[in-house]
């Protein structure tokens, strides 16, 4: 594949590149920009933290699960790029040192990138900010001090001013396969209907979305991808528009977009997402993704199929829709047909009476260990509709029907809750893990039943007792 792009305000032109190169081990071993480190390798540390800018803005992202097609037309700001020409260092950089940010300094260079690009968005809000990025001797709060010390200092006028590519918007100009010197397996589509038309023709392609998975396929199991498609220049796969009584969210719409759209409307929702992964990996995951990987630890499918979410698939010019919760058959196994792709997925606008729960071990940049999110429809103190679904308790994100079948048609009372409580254990019997025991999951499933009978009262269920 060829591709183009800005590292540091230099434009970057590569032909015949492996389109599973990862940006970090390129930058690192071909370029020699060390600054950029290697942690974990998987998305969990933060010290590969690189600045993308593209039409969408700047953002922060992990350089080790972010293949090179995926920058492609994009610009690129590494550590190396943080200070000014004339070697004035970036605000954080200076607030680092003042605040006495850093001690043996390896995930330093990951946090000023995270922190530079939160400086350039005007996001103040640190915390949040920064927890994808582990530091394990400094301790947080000399970082958040920095972070704070920084924000009324303006944004470095060479990173303010960084355009992308000449003449190439970030979301056109698809990598070009390597004028056959390898085959055509590796695309970078620009339009749904090129991906469905290629997809259809090579059914056993690895579909790339944001490569939060699909990444850790290549550093942690060193899988060959075979053909690949980078669905990342979709931009009509991308985004939510307002479909009078439902909203439509395109796969390729980040968890980052979800979080901020669906903010005002469903809260809860926003403040669950607000703890998948970090950040970085919000920036990166897409909801398709999310969705079609399958997995029964996923935080999208609970609180969607909550929602009464329908999926849109595609192969080909054959189009279908289901309920979301039919897409998910058996651990591993989605009603998707070789060459069928994620297109959309469509959400009825509704009245917000959506609680979702996460529960994992560690706050931040944790899978789940249970995930319930509950959605009950009252009338007159009756409740008429229940949608339960929960992740973590079956081998997929299923609904509680059980349970809603105890609470529909009956008062909306805190006896009717603990009744249909005990109904989860009729619904699940969910395995023990390293995340959880079988009865801690059990329990604490019960509990978000019951939890919610409170939650939407308003009584204040939240136990967070650790506050900064
Ligand atoms: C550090 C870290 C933390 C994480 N934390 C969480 C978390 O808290 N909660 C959570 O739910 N997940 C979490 N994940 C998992 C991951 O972020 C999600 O599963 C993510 O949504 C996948 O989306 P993606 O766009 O990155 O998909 P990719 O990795 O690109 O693809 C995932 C799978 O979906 C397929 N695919 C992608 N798009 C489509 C499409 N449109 N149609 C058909 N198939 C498609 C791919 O071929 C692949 O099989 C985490 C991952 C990491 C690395
Ligand atoms: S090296 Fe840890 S997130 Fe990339
Ligand atoms: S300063 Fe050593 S890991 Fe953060």
């Amino acid at each position: 594949m060829d591709i183009t792009f800005l590292l540091n305000g230099e434009v970057v032109s590569l032909t015949g590149i492996s389109p599973t190169t990862t940006l970090l081990d390129w930058l690192r071993e071909t370029k020699h920009l060390t600054g950029t480190k290697e942690g974990c390798n998987e998305g969990d540390c933060g010290a590969c933290s690189v600045m993308i800018r593209d039409d969408a803005g700047h953002r922060a992202l992990n350089g080790c699960i972010l293949f090179l097609p995926q920058i492609n037309g994009k610009s690129v700001t590494t550590v190396e790029g943080l200070s000014a020409p004339d070697g004035t260092l970036h605000p954080v950089q200076q607030t680092m040192i003042d605040h006495h940010g850093s001690q043996c300094g390896f995930c330093t260079p990951g946090f000023a990138v995270t922190m530079a690009t939160a400086h350039l968005n005007g996001a103040t809000d640190h915390d949040t900010q920064l927890a994808g990025n582990l530091c394990r001797c400094t301790g947080y709060a000399p970082i958040i001090r920095a972070a704070e010390a920084a924000e009324n200092h303006p944004v470095p006028r060479h990173l303010k001013t960084l355009q992308l590519p000449n003449g190439q918007k970030s979301s056109g100009g698809p990598a070009q396969p390597d004028g056959g010197r390898q085959p055509p397996q590796h695309i970078q589509p620009t339009t749904t209907d090129e991906l469905a038309r290629w997809y259809a023709a090579h059914p056993d392609a690895t579909l790339i979305a944001g490569a939060t998975d699909v990444g850790l396929w290549v550093t942690k199991q060193f899988r060959d991808l075979g053909a690949t498609a980078f669905l990342n220049q979709l931009t009509d796969l991308r985004g939510i528009t307002d479909a009078g009584d439902h909203w439509h969210i395109g796969a390729m719409t980040t968890v980052t977009e979800i979080e901020s759209h669906f903010a005002p409307h469903h809260p809860s929702l926003a403040t669950m997402l607000r703890r998948y992964g970090s950040t970085q990996v919000r920036n990166a995951a897409t909801i398709g993704g999310n969705i079609a990987n399958g997995s029964p630890i996923g935080d999208g499918p609970p609180a969607l199929i909550a929602m009464g979410a329908t999926l849109h698939l595609r192969q080909g010019n054959s189009r279908r829709s289901l309920p979301l919760e039919e897409f998910f058959i058996d651990y591993g196994k989605q009603d998707r047909a070789p060459g069928e792709f994620v297109e959309a997925i469509t959400i009825p606008k509704q009245a917000d009476t959506l609680r979702c729960y996460k529960l994992s071990k560690r706050f931040d940049q944790d899978i789940s260990a249970v995930c319930g999110c509950i959605n009950l429809t009252r009338e007159d103190d009756n409740i008429t509709d229940a949608r339960i679904a929960f992740g973590g308790m079956a081998g997929t994100p299923k609904r509680a029907a059980q349970t809603e079948a105890a609470l529909v048609n009956q008062p909306f009372t805190e006896r009717t809750f603990r009744t249909a409580m005990q109904k989860i254990a009729e619904d699940f019997q969910p395995l023990s893990d390293m995340r959880a025991s079988a009865s801690y999951r059990l329990q604490t499933a019960q509990n978000m039943v019951l939890r919610y009978f409170f939650d939407i009262q308003g009584v204040d269920t939240d136990v967070q007792a650790v506050s900064a």
